[in-house]
């Protein structure tokens, strides 16, 4: 089994989530100049995954705190290191770091076509709680769910 090692983003890991989060998203992609301002955005944080024996991230997430509530903004992992754990280890990182600062809801939006993050996020407790319609560039609608914490 991988081992996660996760920390918070630094400046320096900018070119390594940019690239990853166009890998991960392809065409729907935030792009590089987003994912830069989303690094240095107050209330953001950013925390990135990589393998016991390489500082390089291969995942990262960006999550927002608002009072009680959290919203994870992104997820992304390398595809040659899918299906290892990366995304679930990221996620307990987010979930236990917001419920240390007293967050009650975790929040998040997916695309409804997107199966395997839904199927991540439900094993991890996370309800669907609405339904956006054409959220997305492509109209593909948005389910909304959240995890009570
Ligand atoms: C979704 C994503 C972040 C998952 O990352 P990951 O590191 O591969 O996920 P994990 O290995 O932690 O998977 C945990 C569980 O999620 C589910 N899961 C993950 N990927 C899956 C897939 N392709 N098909 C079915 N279930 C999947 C499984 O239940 C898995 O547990 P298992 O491997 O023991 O069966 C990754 O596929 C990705 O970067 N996708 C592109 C970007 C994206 O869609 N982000 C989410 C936007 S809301």
């Amino acid at each position: 089994m991988t081992s996660w090692r996760i920390r918070p983003a630094s400046r320096a890991d900018t070119q390594a989530i940019v690239a990853l989060e166009a890998e991960a998203f392809g065409g729907a992609s935030w792009g590089a100049k987003a994912v830069a301002d989303g690094l240095v955005e107050r209330n953001v944080r950013v925390i990135v995954a990589s393998t016991d024996d390489a500082v390089t991230p291969v995942g990262f997430a960006f999550w927002r705190n608002a009072g009680d509530e959290a919203e994870i903004l992104s997820i992304g992992v390398a595809r040659r290191m899918q299906r290892r754990g990366c995304a679930r280890a990221l996620l307990g990182e987010i979930i236990s770091a917001a419920r240390g600062s007293g967050v009650r809801s975790l929040f998040l939006e997916v695309d409804v076509a997107n199966a395997a993050a839904a199927i991540l996020y439900q094993s991890l407790g996370f309800e669907k709680v609405g339904r956006r319609k054409r959220y997305y560039r492509n109209g593909g609608d948005a389910l909304v769910m959240r995890l009570i914490l």
